[in-house]
């Protein structure tokens, strides 16, 4: 593991650094929240630059990319020096692609500032920048030197994004972690420092075993394949929705399929739903907006011979992975939670 709620950590990974510069990469407001308390706790830095980039996944994109591997270049940015990324996931994926490219690879440090960068985004070595309308359509699996987790950085975040962040650390429980699934929906709004840890914990443990997701890292994407076409259809309507409230809609819908297909127990759904249910609303979609959530379906990296691959539960805190279900299986379970909203 790779990650630390320690300053010190990263105070002792910076007197050792061998390099000569360590930039930060930052949008508006992390430079304007969370870089000054950051460079408050590390005394012994005193020569750095600073890169900003606009918030927004729309700053993830190849012309952004490209500005700021030349600015490294006229800053004079070598392979041994850092670069240190403080933000969301659009900042740490941005920052993990362009430190692993510029020059074929200088390193990086993540200091995720939101809930779901910290559990998930900042961890596992996926960097990436849209393309085209594509998520992550371009990037590398390369990892962090180290990922600093920072709790106080959540007071700056919106509620809704805390919500958001919520659901992955959610599904690290479902997917492998009963307790912790159980733990953090006793707690809930309560997120702590601990909490976190584990949820980041579960990823990585399950990032060891499988880095370039031939295997069970595909667990991670449990109610990803539902809510990913969910939150791509409300997007293309002009009708955004947070990506974590997506993936609550898309792991209350799989375990719906899990019932089905991968003999989940009807109590542990119901608990599954109850739980969900208190957390996020139900989506006002309707019976005629199934068809253009299909179509965002068949996008997905994860389809082969024209069936639909997910990952589903066994039990609650146990995942399953490469289970092939035909559109026609995948549309009675949206049409489910359509009846039923
Ligand atoms: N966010 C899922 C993964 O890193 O594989």
């Amino acid at each position: 593991m790779n990650f630390t709620q320690n300053i010190e950590n990263l105070n002792s990974w910076l007197q050792d650094f061998k390099g000569q510069k360590v930039f930060f990469l930052v949008d508006e407001n992390t430079h304007e929240h969370c870089l000054p308390p950051l460079l408050g706790s590390l005394p012994n830095l005193l020569e750095y630059e600073i890169l900003e980039v606009e918030p927004g996944e729309e700053t993830k994109s190849l012309e952004i990319a490209a500005n700021l591997w030349l600015s490294l270049a006229e800053l004079g940015a070598e392979r041994s020096d850092v670069i240190i990324n403080v933000g969301g996931g659009v900042v740490t994926d941005l920052g993990g692609f362009i430190a692993s490219t510029y020059k074929r690879g200088i390193p990086f440090i993540n200091v995720p500032t939101s809930l779901l960068a910290m559990v998930d985004a900042a961890h596992g070595g996926k960097t990436g920048i849209d393309l085209a309308g594509a998520k992550n359509l371009v990037g590398t699996f390369v990892n962090s030197e180290l990922c600093y987790l920072e709790g106080a950085f959540l007071e700056t975040l919106p509620k809704a994004h805390l919500k958001s962040g919520f659901a992955e650390l959610l599904k690290h429980g479902l997917i492998a972690d009963r307790l912790h699934w159980e733990e953090a929906c006793r707690s809930y709004p309560e997120i702590s420092g601990e909490m976190i840890e584990r949820s980041a914990s579960i990823k990585m443990k399950i990032v060891e075993s499988d880095p370039f997701e031939k295997g069970a890292r595909k667990l991670l994407n449990f109610g990803h394949t539902v809510g990913h076409a969910i939150e791509s259809f409300l997007l293309d309507k002009g009708l955004p929705i947070l990506h974590g409230e997506a993936v609550a809609v898309g792991m209350l819908i799989e375990a719906n399929l899990s019932v089905r297909f991968t003999q989940l127990g009807q109590e542990d759904f119901e608990e599954i739903s109850q739980r969900l249910d208190a957390i996020y609303p139900r989506l006002p979609l309707l019976k005629q907006n199934v068809d253009g959530i299909l179509k965002w379906l068949k996008f997905d990296k994860k389809n082969t011979n024209g069936e639909l691959q997910l990952s589903l539960l066994r039990n609650i805190g146990e995942g399953v992975y490469n289970i092939s279900l035909s559109e026609k299986e995948v549309k009675s379970a949206i049409l489910n939670y359509i009846k039923q909203s």
